[in-house]
């Protein structure tokens, strides 16, 4: 069906484009449904996850593709069927996840875990059922079916709330599985996108305390400006695993990279402390001993994304506390550079890609 915008975007062509060659040009949204709802982007947050892609680190970017899962724009046309009472010229927002079978004898999807379905379809570098392509948003618009659309509260900026679709809610939802909250230390492994977004949740969620756990010193300052009581640097505090062993009760790693001290990181957890690693390496992680997880009865685990009803529920949580991320926006146009400068590690801590005027894109 034919619409009177067109769906244009930063295309990776290849694994190189991660080196900024991404080109814009034309690309097919998936086949229009009445359950689909078109969103003119204004706002896009940068995940890790866009970089781990563009280079086909995890080996099945189906190219070429456009990155970008932390949408925010404006509805500018509803399916008939849509969902959740989206209506033309709301303020809405799409996360990591556009698709999921939705069917009744789906455990997954039944018991609301969406975000675990077998058939779940990526924002972007997915396939729908029907055989379409799923694009993401480094764009100017996206066609996203209306069960993965989200309206913004009204107490969230949409630069606020665009990295909280992904990023945000990669952390709120392992903090609030496993027991973050009074009574509880948590420590948030890697102060980037999602570390950061880790640090102020489980500060805002009321944990006793909340320990950054970062390389090196650089952060320091900043992690504790956002809720840290306490900060680690692996990198070069001497014997630091020894100094704060046994001390936390639930860990959440973010780190992107397989160069983790893993084994050291369990020391930290109390008896029966959790850790679970929501960053994903392209390589293999770290082996351990056995003895790291029996020895103080300690769980490893992990954790995808958050399902659309905790994607709810983190937008009405953040509205009334007033989480204020640390977001550098930037324009569209620059996309690339942005990239370049995501894998430099410069970001502060989130970049947020927005769309210029009509017709100002390149
Ligand atoms: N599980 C999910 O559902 C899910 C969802 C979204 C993203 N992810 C994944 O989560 C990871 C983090 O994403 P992000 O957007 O937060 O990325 P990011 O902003 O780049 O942050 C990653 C952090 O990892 C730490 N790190 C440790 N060793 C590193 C190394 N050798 N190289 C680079 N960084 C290193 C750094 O923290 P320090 O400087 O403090 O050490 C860095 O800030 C990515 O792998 C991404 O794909 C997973
Ligand atoms: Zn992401
Ligand atoms: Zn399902």
């Amino acid at each position: 069906m034919s619409t009177p915008y067109k769906f244009q975007g930063w295309l990776g062509m290849d694994k190189d484009s991660v080196n900024g060659k991404m080109v814009w040009g034309d690309y097919e949204p998936k086949t229009w449904t009445e359950s689909d709802v078109d969103i003119k982007i204004t706002h896009c947050g940068q995940c890790g996850s866009d970089i781990h892609t563009l280079r086909a680190g995890w080996g099945y970017t189906i190219f070429p593709c456009c990155v970008g899962h932390e949408i925010v724009g404006t509805a500018v046309k509803v399916g008939s069927a849509a969902k959740k009472g989206i209506k033309v010229g709301d303020r809405v927002g799409v996360g990591a996840q556009a698709g999921s079978c939705l069917k009744p004898d789906c455990e997954d999807c039944s018991a609301g875990l969406e975000n675990y379905c077998s058939r779940m379809v990526g924002t972007y570098n997915g396939k729908y059922a029907d055989g379409s392509k799923s694009y993401g948003g480094y764009a100017k618009y996206t066609r996203v079916p209306s069960h993965f659309v989200f309206k913004i509260p009204d107490g969230i900026a949409s630069a606020d709330a665009a990295p909280m679709l992904c990023g945000g809610i990669t952390v709120y939802a392992p903090l609030t599985h496993n027991g973050c909250g009074p009574g509880k230390r948590v420590g948030i492994v890697g102060v980037g996108g999602l570390g950061h977004f880790g640090l102020l949740f489980a500060k805002a969620l009321g944990a006793d305390k909340v320990v950054a756990i970062s390389r090196t010193r650089s952060k320091e300052s900043d992690a504790k400006q956002m809720g840290a009581d306490d900060f680690i640097a692996t990198d070069e505090d001497k014997d630091w695993a020894k100094t704060h062993r046994q001390t936390l009760d639930l860990i959440v790693s973010t780190v992107s990279s397989p160069k983790m001290p893993l084994g050291q990181y369990f020391r930290l957890l109390k008896t029966q402390g959790q850790f679970i690693q929501v960053g994903a390496p392209e390589d293999k992680i770290p082996s351990f001993s056995a003895f790291a997880l029996i020895a103080k009865g300690v769980k490893f685990g992990g954790s995808s994304i958050g399902s659309p009803a905790e994607i709810d529920a983190m937008l009405k949580f953040a509205a009334e506390k007033k989480i204020k991320p640390w977001i550098v926006t930037r324009p569209m146009k620059d996309a690339n550079q942005a990239v370049l400068d995501l894998e430099d590690g410069k970001a502060r801590y989130r970049y947020v890609l927005v769309n210029e005027p009509e017709g100002a894109h390149l």
